[in-house]
């Protein structure tokens, strides 16, 4: 079979199953930007983590699916998006167009908060897919220590934080880890997580106060 006939077969079977998907179909009738809405949904009423007055950092924030969710809920605080690509985002809404962990990106972030810091930091950043597991999920984990970096800089005590993950080599020792950091932290997976992918969540709450600010 040709390359171009493997990929449009897949493509057609991918197309099928964003047809069958109940997520998918709920956030074109809701108007919601993608269906990972319904995963952040999902994580926040269990974990309760955004208020009306929170400060949320949200890194990989394109096409807008979450910020468009944090939109909604964080009517008093203020919400940054990160992202190289771009975001549907409102006016309140800082949006920063660039790589996290950046310097650039980093100062801006500085800038937006004005001395105050975050409640909470978001990340659903995936890195570009090899098709090399050991590398994606290498990839992925250097992402989830952006994230990480970010509560160090950034994140009062008390602090939550929230990221997309795969199952795989580092995922558990990485949480551990940060259970040094956080009161608590688990895995989870919501229910408009495909249960067929090794995407899995970390939510760790309960941020304790960072010896390596600066
Ligand atoms: C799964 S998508 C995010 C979907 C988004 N949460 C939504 O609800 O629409 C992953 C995003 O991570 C972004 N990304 C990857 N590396 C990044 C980095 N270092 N900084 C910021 N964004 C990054 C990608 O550009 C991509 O848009």
């Amino acid at each position: 079979m040709s390359g171009k006939s493997k990929r449009s077969k897949s493509s057609s079977r991918w197309l099928q199953r964003q047809q069958r998907d109940y997520f998918v179909r709920q956030a074109h009738a809701k108007g919601h930007v993608s269906r990972a809405h319904y995963k952040l949904l999902q994580i926040d009423q269990k974990y309760r983590l955004i208020k009306a007055q929170s400060r949320v950092l949200e890194l990989g924030a394109a096409p807008g699916g979450w910020t468009n969710y944090l939109e909604d809920k964080v009517s008093k605080g203020l919400l940054i998006a990160v992202d190289p690509l771009a975001i549907t985002a409102g006016a309140r809404t800082v949006v920063i167009q660039g790589l996290a962990g950046d310097r650039e990106v980093d100062e801006q972030i500085t800038a937006a908060l004005e001395n105050r810091p975050l409640d909470l930091v978001l990340s659903d950043m995936a890195p570009n897919i090899s098709g090399i597991r050991a590398v994606d999920q290498a990839r992925t984990m250097d992402l989830a220590d952006v994230a990480l970096q970010a509560c160090h800089r950034w994140m009062k005590p008390g602090g939550a934080l929230a990221l997309k993950a795969f199952q795989g080599d580092g995922l558990d020792a990485w949480v551990n880890g940060l259970r040094k950091v956080f009161a608590k932290a688990v895995l989870t997976k919501p229910k408009a997580s495909r249960p067929d992918s090794r995407e899995v969540f970390v939510v760790a709450q309960g941020y304790k106060a960072s010896e390596s600010r600066g």
